[in-house]
């Protein structure tokens, strides 16, 4: 049985960085994705459901699962294709910030705003992971995946995967895909983002004034360092809501009742609501019940201050959901898939 490993009733604390203690009936360490099909094939695996699993910075357990928890820990990268556009295929259980880091050391471009994001290559493109101004889809040649349905490992390109805001073809369709491999397509040169509120400060701070990819990635890092609790000091899922995206007209009314709220128009003729400062001005931010709470350094995040379990924490972000529709008419979802919930 070479590829993989089984362990049942195994602890998945270590494995969420919310920090639950949930336990799964069977846990399958996959290290080389070709015995995909042979696992799956278990009777076992087969009897009961399956949630693939990266690192757990993207999911909420509220309770065990009864089932099998597939841990993708394969790894590989290999540069396809080099010259002023380079191919890249990447296993899906790299870290994700570690290939960003040997991008930028190899000199290519393209991946620095989204520097020092928590989880595995694999899971990038589920939720297509963004920050500063970028989205993860724009440099994704294509996707290779175990499917389900067809049994068989297929490749997606980029439209095929539908990616939109914090969305993509494989949350719409969570049970049906396990991504094997990532494949990017990066520049050596590219258009720099700069525009991203606190980028151009932070370069300024530094002494940059003509900045190359890694200094974007050296800012972004004084940001993100700033700004979001660090998992391994305090149980998070980055952020634990969308920024909801709502018509022009309840834009408009809610900016005219609330002239310090927070949006940004869209070019769809839609708004982008700031969910942080909805949850602030709703008085939710630093507030703990047991030891769940909301982040009192930043509104979206939710915490576990120690113990909490998974439904205690699913519990606080329902209130939180429930006050601030009550407050502005705006429906809160949660960004992490929340396993055991109407959201899953
Ligand atoms: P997991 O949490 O393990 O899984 C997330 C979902 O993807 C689950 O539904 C899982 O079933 C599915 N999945 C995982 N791997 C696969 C696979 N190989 N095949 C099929 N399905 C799979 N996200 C952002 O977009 N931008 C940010 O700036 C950001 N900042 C964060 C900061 C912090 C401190 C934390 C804790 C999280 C942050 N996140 C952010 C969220 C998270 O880092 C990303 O969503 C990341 O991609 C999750 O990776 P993971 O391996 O931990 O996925
Ligand atoms: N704000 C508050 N209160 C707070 C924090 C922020 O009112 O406690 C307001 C401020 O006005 C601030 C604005 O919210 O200017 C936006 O804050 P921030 O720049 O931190 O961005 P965000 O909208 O809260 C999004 C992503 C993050 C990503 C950052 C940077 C979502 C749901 N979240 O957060 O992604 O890192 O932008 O691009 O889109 C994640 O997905 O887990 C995540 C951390």
């Amino acid at each position: 049985m070479g590829g993989y490993t089984l362990i049942e009733n195994a602890p998945l604390v270590a494995r969420n960085t919310l920090r639950v203690a949930a336990r799964a009936k069977l846990l399958a360490e996959i290290r080389d994705a070709s015995k995909l099909p042979e696992l799956l094939d278990f009777p076992a695996v087969r009897a009961g459901r399956l949630l693939v699993l990266g690192e757990g910075s993207n999911i909420l357990l509220t309770g065990d699962v009864d089932g099998t928890v597939l841990a993708m820990e394969t790894r590989g990268v290999h540069v396809e294709q080099d010259g002023e556009v380079a191919r890249i295929a990447v296993a899906a259980g790299e870290r994700w910030d570690d290939f960003v880091r040997w991008t930028l050391g190899q000199g290519f471009a393209g991946l620095e705003n989204l520097i020092l994001i928590p989880g595995t290559v694999g899971a990038a493109p589920i939720q297509n992971i963004g920050a500063y101004g970028m989205e993860v889809a724009e440099f994704i040649e294509s996707v290779e995946a175990w499917d389900q349905v067809k049994k068989r490992v297929v490749t997606l390109d980029r439209n095929a995967c539908a990616f939109a805001y914090r969305d993509s073809l494989f949350k719409r369709e969570p049970d049906r895909f396990i991504v094997t491999a990532v494949r990017f397509a990066l520049p050596r040169t590219h258009t720099l983002r700069l525009d991203y509120a606190g980028i151009r400060e932070e370069l300024e701070r530094m002494g940059v004034d003509k900045p190359a990819p890694f200094h974007i990635a050296e800012a972004v890092v004084h940001l993100r360092t700033r700004k979001l609790p660090d998992p391994a000091v305090i149980g998070n899922a980055g952020s634990f809501f969308k920024n909801p995206i709502v018509e022009v007209a309840q834009g408009e009314t809610l900016k005219r009742e609330y002239a310090e709220l927070v949006a940004w128009p869209g070019n769809d003729s839609r708004w982008k609501l700031s969910a942080a400062w909805l949850i602030e001005a709703a008085g939710f931010k630093g507030m703990r019940e047991g030891d769940a709470g909301m982040s009192n350094r930043h509104a979206l995040v939710l915490v576990n201050h120690g113990t909490a379990s998974g439904h205690e924490l699913w519990q606080l972000a329902q209130c939180v959901i429930e006050g601030v529709h009550a407050r502005f008419g705006v429906r809160l979802e949660p960004e992490p898939v929340v396993i055991g919930s109407e959201y899953e």
